[in-house]
């Protein structure tokens, strides 16, 4: 039995078994009903008292909010007065530092259980301690390791921004569902491209599959966590229950970016790629608040020095020929803004599969196999602008992006040759005269899925 095949029976027996979730298995398209919600309060066995192991570190470290010369590490302990200090060095090599970070109580309401498998750890009720180390004075283009004095095996790296023209890579994941077994595959075979950074197109944690929770997510999503920044933008099951949004989405991520306005979107830079995070539970029209500022800011990015071009990142796609909405209203509003402020890349999630669109001037990518159940890519294959479709599979994978990939870091540490830049591939029908060459500005993309297949791989000049 393939692996895929075997994952479906499983959560179709766990549908059939769990009747609340039902919906959930079926399809992730709408708003979570309260059918949806986790288990709450449910047990009698808990005696009320917060697990925690001797070390109290409960969740974490990450990090995010990094620009040039900031960033900030987080993670959550279970008991107040657990050993505050992050230290950090850059590394190549360096002294190190150190930034306190003291508790920040935080009240969580109720008790969420993964309702088909009680030996998942909880999400208890009661108060959590964050802690937040705001870094500053870092040098820009320079990748640092940090480490908790909580817990020795606590470790973690960022990157700085980098500068103008420098080569970096990037990763881009959505719809991260881990207890069903794949996530940890696709990261396995992804993450060793050492990227900067993770942009997630939401739906970053599932109670609705009722085998998981944010204390079994967290573990699993770890490598992740700790090899770059974290950027995620706001998927639907973020708001799964009346306090997830409040007490887990905005605890652990919010304030991720920069220029954030509302707590759901944000943007940020790096190598004069400009990043936007747009949360598409939030209205998003030419004349929603949402819309006024990606408008606006789009525009601001672009004409900032060192300025290269710009990416746009949310949840609901605007364009799938897959088993979910489109939303080309919004794409009518938005995609003249896009190429009037040289967005060439956008990335979408939602739709459990992936998809790679071209379109004169733009990219579209919907990465949304990061470990939900896999659904039907081809549901509406019927739309207009699916024959753009150049690309498109029913596989969990990741991408990964590679700015300037002849000048970015080699992953032995040297600085990639045009000799041996790989060759671009074929970049589909419509991509004509921006099939890159093997040499000058280009932007490189590969898609792995979990079992380290390439499924895809193209690359774009950058104009
Ligand atoms: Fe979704």
């Amino acid at each position: 039995m393939s692996r895929t095949r075997g994952l479906v029976l499983v959560l179709l027996a766990a549908c059939a078994s769990a009747v609340p979730s039902f919906t959930a298995c079926m399809s992730s398209s709408s708003p979570a009903p309260a059918a949806e919600e986790p288990a709450q309060d449910a047990s009698d066995e808990w005696d009320g008292v917060i697990p925690c192991g001797p070390t109290m570190l409960s969740k974490g470290p990450w990090s995010l909010a990094i620009d040039a010369t900031r960033a900030k590490i987080r993670w959550e302990s279970c008991r107040p007065g657990s050993n505050p200090t992050v230290v950090f060095a850059p590394e190549s090599g360096g002294a190190e530092q150190r930034v306190d970070a003291p508790d920040i109580p935080k009240v969580v309401s109720v008790t969420s259980f993964a309702t088909l498998d009680r030996k998942v750890p909880p999400d208890y009720k009661g108060t959590w301690y964050m802690h937040e180390a705001a870094l500053s004075g870092l040098a820009p283009a320079t990748c640092y390791a940090y480490r908790l004095l909580a817990d020795p095996t606590a470790k973690g790296r960022f990157c700085t921004a980098r500068r103008s023209g420098d080569g970096f890579r990037f990763m881009a994941i959505g719809d991260t569902n881990p207890a069903l077994g794949r996530t940890k595959y696709v990261l396995d075979r992804n993450l060793p491209a050492n990227p900067d950074f993770v942009i997630h197109g939401g739906d970053i944690q599932y109670y609705a599959s009722t085998l998981e929770t944010w204390a079994l997510w967290f573990p699993i999503m770890a490598p992740m966590l700790r090899q770059g920044g974290f950027f995620p933008a706001i998927g639907n099951h973020e708001s799964e229950n009346p306090q997830e949004y409040e007490e887990y989405t905005l605890r652990f991520f919010g304030g991720a970016g920069f220029d954030q306005p509302s707590p759901g979107y944000y943007r940020f830079e790096s190598g004069g790629v400009w990043f936007f995070s747009v949360d598409t539970q939030d209205k998003w029209s030419a004349q929603s608040d949402q819309g006024k500022w990606l408008a606006a800011s789009l525009a601001d990015a672009a004409s900032k020095p060192g300025f290269r071009f710009s990416v746009v990142y949310f949840h609901r796609p605007l364009v799938t020929c897959g088993d979910m909405p489109d939303n080309p209203g919004t794409r009518a509003q938005f995609e003249p803004i896009f190429l009037a402020n040289k967005v060439l890349l956008v990335f979408q999630a939602h739709m459990h599969g992936y998809e790679r669109f071209e379109f004169p001037g733009i990219t579209y990518v919907t990465t949304a196999g990061g470990g939900g159940l896999i659904t039907d890519v081809d549901a509406n294959k019927f739309r207009t602008y699916c024959d753009k479709r150049v690309a498109a599979g029913p596989y969990y994978h990741a991408t990964i992006v590679e700015v300037d990939p002849a000048a970015a870091p080699r992953l032995d540490g040297g600085v990639e040759g045009g000799a041996d830049a790989a060759a671009p591939r074929d970049a589909g029908p419509d991509a004509g005269a921006r099939d890159a060459g093997p040499s000058g500005p280009m932007y490189r993309v590969k898609v792995t899925d979990d079992d380290g297949n390439v499924r895809d791989e193209f690359s774009h000049v950058i104009p």
